[in-house]
């Protein structure tokens, strides 16, 4: 098994373990509300539009990291099982240079649009509180048939040493099943906010954590 930077030949197989980790998620479900009988289909298509656009920008602040594995047939390509998408503080180098990619057309998007501005302001919210001077983790998704067998510890652990070198703490608002994960890594909680969807006969809520990992908070302790 490893763990390297994302090539753009890397995304489809991305996109596509986005769709089996996020499409089953509750944060996922309420951001489609009414739209999810299109879902598989949007998902990976909007995931692979985000990461193309993102792997693609002329001015790189995040990071795509795969973690791969022997493929089942031996002398065929190893196979991507994980990732983890990280925002670098701006202070820190992306140690990369641009990349060439090709962005698909949008089509329009399946979520529900009070539901997503209620997300962005109330993430925005605890990314100001707590997470504003960090190195953050946007994005971690193992596929299904690959978890509970430490790659995404692995995944995070790899960006802990960078944490560590470059001296910045790391940040993440976790939802579903990261928190488990974030305290077995040592991170610890910070907040928990709640995203209230208050129109009548829709009220539904999602809940999610600010977690911080502060190296320099290890090393005192
Ligand atoms: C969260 C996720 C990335 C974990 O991937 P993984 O490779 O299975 O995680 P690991 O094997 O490294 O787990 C390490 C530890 O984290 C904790 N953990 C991980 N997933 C857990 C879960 N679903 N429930 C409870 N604890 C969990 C356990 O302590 C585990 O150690 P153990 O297996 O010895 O008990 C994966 O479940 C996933 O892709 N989920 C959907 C996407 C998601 O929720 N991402 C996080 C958003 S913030």
């Amino acid at each position: 098994m490893s763990i390297r930077r994302a090539q753009p030949w890397d995304l489809e197989a991305m996109a596509r373990i986005a769709v089996r980790a996020y499409g089953p998620l509750p944060s996922i479900s309420f951001l489609l509300h009414t739209n999810k009988d299109h879902a598989p289909d949007f998902i990976e298509r909007f995931f692979l539009r985000n990461y193309q656009m993102d792997l693609g920008s002329t001015a790189p602040t995040k990071l795509f990291m795969v973690l791969t594995i022997d493929a089942p047939v031996h002398d065929t390509p190893k196979q991507v099982v994980g990732f983890a998408v990280w925002r670098l503080r701006p202070d820190q180098s992306p140690r990369r240079h641009p990349i060439e990619v090709e962005v698909l057309g949008s089509e329009g998007s399946c979520f529900d649009p009070h539901r997503s501005q209620l997300t962005q302001l109330k993430m925005a919210e605890a990314t100001s509180r707590h997470i504003n001077n960090h190195m953050e983790l946007v994005e971690l998704a193992v596929d299904p048939d690959h978890r509970r067998r430490g790659h995404a510890s692995l995944l995070c652990k790899h960006r802990m040493d960078i944490a560590v070198e470059d001296k910045v703490p790391i940040g993440v608002l976790a939802t579903d099943d990261g928190p488990d994960l974030y305290q077995s890594l040592g991170f610890d909680v910070k907040e928990k906010f709640i995203i209230a969807d208050q129109r009548p006969g829709m009220e539904e809520e999602l809940e999610f954590w600010a977690f911080e990992w502060d190296p320099a908070g290890k090393e005192q302790a």
